[in-house]
């Protein structure tokens, strides 16, 4: 039986299918190209008050967007998820492969979840080539700590959470992020301002 269930978990006998619709005929259909922002930083940070505004913004200039939310997708796709090592792998691995299929689908993609590891970001990067830009938030810790929105630092410091990134588990900063972004020091606007610039000079607008 236990074998029987491996053989069944392998991609051994399944064989990739190509479809007559392909990403260039969408790029022709909505006229428009696609990129995966892939927002990475520490809870608190402000990835995803960033992301939604740049959502908004991309909206108001007609483009077609998704913002893959990291707490949303945590209460659907990855349900089953926790916050051990292994399980914000297999989180990333599914958001990468999401994202990977609304880029295929020639949205402006936008991913944002602390996503702490460095080798799982990479590995992203490599799914999705060269459309795929990281965007490090780099709010510092301690700035992180004393906006905590959801009072979960105050939780995490009492033992309340385990595991909790910065605290009992590790950010790994991104070592090449095609955006580092200072919410501290600059406000939404400004880093809003500064990725549509991004995407204009890359042609994505
Ligand atoms: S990730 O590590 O797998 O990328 P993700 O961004 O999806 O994390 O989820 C993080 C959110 O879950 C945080 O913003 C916070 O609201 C909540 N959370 C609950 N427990 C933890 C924990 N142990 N570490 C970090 N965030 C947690």
């Amino acid at each position: 039986m236990a074998e029987k269930q491996k053989e069944d978990a392998t991609t051994e006998n399944v064989v990739w299918h190509a479809t007559s619709v392909n990403r260039d005929a969408r790029i022709r259909v909505l006229g428009q190209k696609s990129a995966v922002l892939w927002f990475t930083g520490l809870s608190g940070s402000g990835k995803s008050t960033i992301a939604n505004a740049l959502e908004l913004r991309l909206n108001e200039t007609g483009k077609l967007s998704y913002l893959l939310d990291g707490d949303n997708v945590r209460l659907g796709l990855s349900s089953d998820l926790g916050f051990s090592e292994t399980d914000r792998k297999e989180n990333n691995r599914r958001v990468a492969h999401v994202a990977k299929l609304l880029w295929d689908a020639n949205v402006l993609t936008l991913v944002s979840f602390i996503s702490p590891f460095r080798h799982e970001r990479e590995v992203s990067r490599n799914l999705i080539g060269p459309d795929f830009l990281e965007i490090f938030v780099d709010t510092p810790m301690d700035v992180c700590e004393s906006r905590d929105p959801k009072g979960l630092y105050v939780k995490a410091r009492k033992g309340e959470i385990a595991q909790f990134t910065g605290i009992s588990s590790p950010y790994e900063a991104p070592e090449n992020p095609e955006i580092t972004l200072h919410s501290d020091k600059e406000s939404v606007r400004e880093s809003v301002d500064r990725i549509m610039g991004l995407l204009a000079a890359r042609g994505y607008l």
